[in-house]
């Protein structure tokens, strides 16, 4: 339970604020390279900041403010020209770094004085890495964008998978630490989701968090399980500051504002021994719907989409002043304090949790991950058909989240020689 000021305190993502500030030191996928093939500019609202993400004609990224500092006209119907963005009021040009390089008008009646150069617009740096566009709203020195493990992986297919959550980020940041929902939520829910009655999940027994470096990575028990199992000795990760990272894809919770949420997927597959050499050429993307059309209800068929009935459903801000926390929440607890001593560090001028900074050790981050040798390794076709998560793709389609199109499906199907 937290009282209201904490409450708000860690759930507040506005510029100014703490927590904003503290999140504003990382990096934060925002969009895919692919979804800029068909559009070259995508409004983007990110920690209570409308933006304008733009790939010019060069092909340079760029994010901006969503108005012109002229007369704020929007730009995200602006176009791109072979360096920036023009607005489309008065046409005034911006590159990615802010600066005015045409004022049409004012360049023709009054070159001399160069009003151009005492106006800028809001901009902030962008990194491509991994198919995902990242932003970087904080301040000097700009961190690296980690490159996690997984993002130097051979013979996979990719896709990223966006999803628009109407709540706060943190309440499914916490959904990250959270060992048994998966036993309730997506086992024994799922069960009575077809109308059947049992048997019911194997139970949990014991459960242990342990904090690492770039996150804390939870173990557990279940019945019928030994000590010898990955799942014991590896486990999965809660990936700072806002990411779940469970071996086989990435889920960041991007803060959209205060209460809503953009979850990005990033999912590797790998491809069966037989496939290999595979070189992937494309990273597609899509955006999933989270309520049914017809009755407005909220999608409850795949995993993802259960874990956002969870969200949504604790309200568009958790209120944590009527929570009552038992021993499984011990990892809530542990994320929660860490955040806290987060904002002190930040306070005194240090660094959060888990910002990198070192290119060589950026070279390759390692992580934990329990089905290393189905993923870094690769196996063959009927050892990958048996596993039961990473095998069900194959035969039942993409898990996580319901509207994978029909082409993404066939692009995978065909990745991994079943076309
Ligand atoms: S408002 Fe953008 S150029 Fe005038
Ligand atoms: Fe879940």
């Amino acid at each position: 339970m937290l009282d209201e000021s904490k409450n708000q305190l860690l759930t507040q993502v506005g510029r100014g604020t703490p927590m904003g500030e503290l999140l504003r030191r990382y990096w934060m996928p925002i969009a895919a390279v692919t979804e800029f093939d068909s559009q070259a500019i995508k409004p983007v609202r990110l920690m209570g900041e409308d933006l304008t993400l733009y790939k010019d004609l060069s092909g340079t990224f760029g994010l901006v403010d969503r108005h012109c500092p002229h007369r704020r006209a929007d730009l995200s119907y602006g176009f791109v020209e072979e360096c920036g963005l023009r607005c489309n009021y008065h046409g005034w040009l911006f590159n990615e770094q802010g600066r005015c390089m045409e004022q049409p008008f004012e360049d023709m009646s009054a070159p001399e004085a160069r009003f151009r150069d005492k106006v800028r617009v809001r901009a902030y740096p962008v990194e491509v890495k991994a198919g995902l566009i990242w932003a970087y709203l904080g301040p000097q020195p700009v961190p690296l964008v980690p490159n996690w493990e997984p993002f130097t992986w051979k013979n996979g297919f990719v896709q990223i998978v966006f999803a628009d959550i109407p709540c706060n980020w943190l309440q499914c940041q916490e959904n990250s630490i959270d060992p048994v929902h998966f036993e309730w939520m997506h086992m024994n829910w799922s069960l009575r989701l077809r109308d059947e009655f049992g048997p019911y999940s194997p139970r949990h027994l014991r459960l242990e968090f342990d904090e690492f470096e770039y996150g804390i990575a939870y173990r557990r028990i279940r019945e019928g399980m030994s000590e010898s199992d990955p799942l014991w000795k590896v486990g999965r990760v809660c990936l700072w500051p806002n990411a779940l990272f469970p071996g086989d894809h990435f889920e960041w919770r991007v803060p959209v504002d205060d209460e809503n949420t953009l979850s990005v997927t990033w999912a590797f597959s790998r491809v069966p021994k037989e496939r290999e050499p595979y070189v992937q050429e494309r990273i597609p993307a899509w955006h999933g719907p989270v309520s049914e059309t017809d009755t407005g209800r909220w999608v409850t068929s795949h995993i993802m989409n259960q874990d956002f009935v969870a969200w949504v459903g604790q309200g568009r801000i958790a209120d944590r002043t009527q929570e009552h926390l038992g021993t499984s929440d011990r990892g809530v607890l542990m994320l929660r304090k860490r955040f806290f001593a987060d904002l002190d560090a930040l306070a005194r001028g240090e660094d959060p949790k888990a910002v990198i900074r070192d290119p060589v050790l950026n070279r390759c981050i390692p992580l934990p991950v329990a089905e290393r040798r189905y993923l870094a390794e690769g196996v063959s076709r009927d050892e990958l058909l048996r596993h039961p998560l990473l095998g069900r793709q194959l035969t039942e389609g993409y898990p996580f989240q319901l509207g994978q199109p029909e082409e993404v499906r066939k692009a995978y199907l065909e990745a991994m020689g079943t076309a």
